[in-house]
């Protein structure tokens, strides 16, 4: 996935991690983060999987609005490679609206799965993972971790066409393949590694999804997909080392696993599209409408033979009138 994170303060609350040393598998990996890191052992851990029949959709949410992503400036961006995942530093002239504050553009990265999984994201919606993962981290210019940061992240699926925004990426993915190496980037219109239409979302309160895993963020996980090609995701899932020099380790799978939802809610800016019910669901609306029907054919059938009747009735009263007329006459 790509994260875009937002501002100094997210650089420095992500450079900052206590400088233990973290995987993820092995005897550094995920399940001991909170020996090193007690955060990650909190009670409202990022990423989750998202159940779209226990959110609660808030129709007062607004679209996440993206300020200065399509005009990124005339600097060169860098392209680092941490070892964990590849990271694009954003000017801070990107800024997030649409949020409950605002929040300022530090950085942006991905997680993905081993070369050819079609696992890799970090978040699930109904315990399906993705590919990849792209985020966007927005960060508060306060002075405490616990204001820190939000993102956004939009999950890509495979498919046939190339995703011209994450060439701006991949094609310089060779030049970064050691840990710690980095390089520059021609400025790119990072508007486009988020979907076109930004108002489908879900929102919740999270945490960073690496050490020191901080539960200050709120998330923003959007609806629609973005989609890389076979070849850019071949790129993506090998291409580079988590390590400086020899022994080399790919640099795969680094994603953390959906973490337990506990007592937060999850809000939607929109209402579900797509299968609402379920089978049994299904069956006894079927019934429902089948005996509806058979309730609207009755009705129509007697209020016809009342109109019939009343007809009647008029016709009669029409010629009791005429023939009362031409009595008179
Ligand atoms: C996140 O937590 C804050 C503080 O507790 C709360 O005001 C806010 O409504 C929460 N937001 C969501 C999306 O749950």
């Amino acid at each position: 996935m790509l994260f875009f994170a937002l501002l100094l303060k997210v650089t420095w609350i992500l450079a900052t991690d206590g400088g233990h040393h973290w995987t993820y598998e092995g005897p550094h990996g995920q399940d001991h983060w909170p020996t090193s890191y007690p955060e990650c052992g909190g009670d409202a851990q990022s990423p989750i999987n998202i159940q779209t029949d226990s959110v609660i959709f808030d129709p007062d949410l607004p679209a996440v609005q993206p300020h200065g992503y399509d005009q990124p400036g005339t600097e060169p961006l860098d392209l680092h490679n941490n070892g964990h995942t590849v990271q694009l530093s954003l000017p801070s002239t990107l800024h997030l609206g649409g949020l409950p504050r605002k929040y300022t553009a530090a950085q942006l990265h991905l997680h993905w799965g081993q070369k050819g999984s079609q696992e890799g994201s970090e978040h699930q919606i109904n315990s399906e993972a993705t590919v990849a993962e792209a985020c966007s981290v927005g960060a508060l210019l306060l002075q405490t971790h616990d204001s820190a940061a939000s993102l956004a992240y939009t999950p890509p699926q495979v498919g046939e066409a190339e995703n011209p925004a994450y060439r701006h990426i991949l094609s310089h993915l060779h030049e970064i393949r050691h840990k710690d190496q980095i390089t520059s980037v021609p400025p790119f219109n990072v508007r486009e590694l988020l979907p076109q239409q930004l108002e489908q979302f879900f929102r919740y309160n999270g945490s960073l999804t690496t050490p020191p895993c901080y539960q200050s963020v709120l998330w923003t996980v959007f609806h629609r997909r973005a989609q890389i090609s076979v070849e850019q995701l071949d790129k993506l899932q090998g291409t580079l080392f988590s390590t400086e020099e020899e022994p080399l380790a790919p640099l795969i799978q680094n994603y953390r696993i959906p973490q337990p939802l506990n007592q937060r809610t999850i809000f939607a800016s929109f209402v579900q599209a797509g299968p609402l019910y379920t089978t049994g669901e299904m069956l006894g609306l079927g019934v429902g409408i089948l005996a509806g029907c058979l309730c609207l054919l009755l009705a129509v059938y007697f209020i016809a033979q009342k109109i019939r009747k009343k007809r009647l009735g008029n016709r009669k009263s029409v010629a009791f009138t005429s023939a009362r007329a031409t009595t008179e006459a």
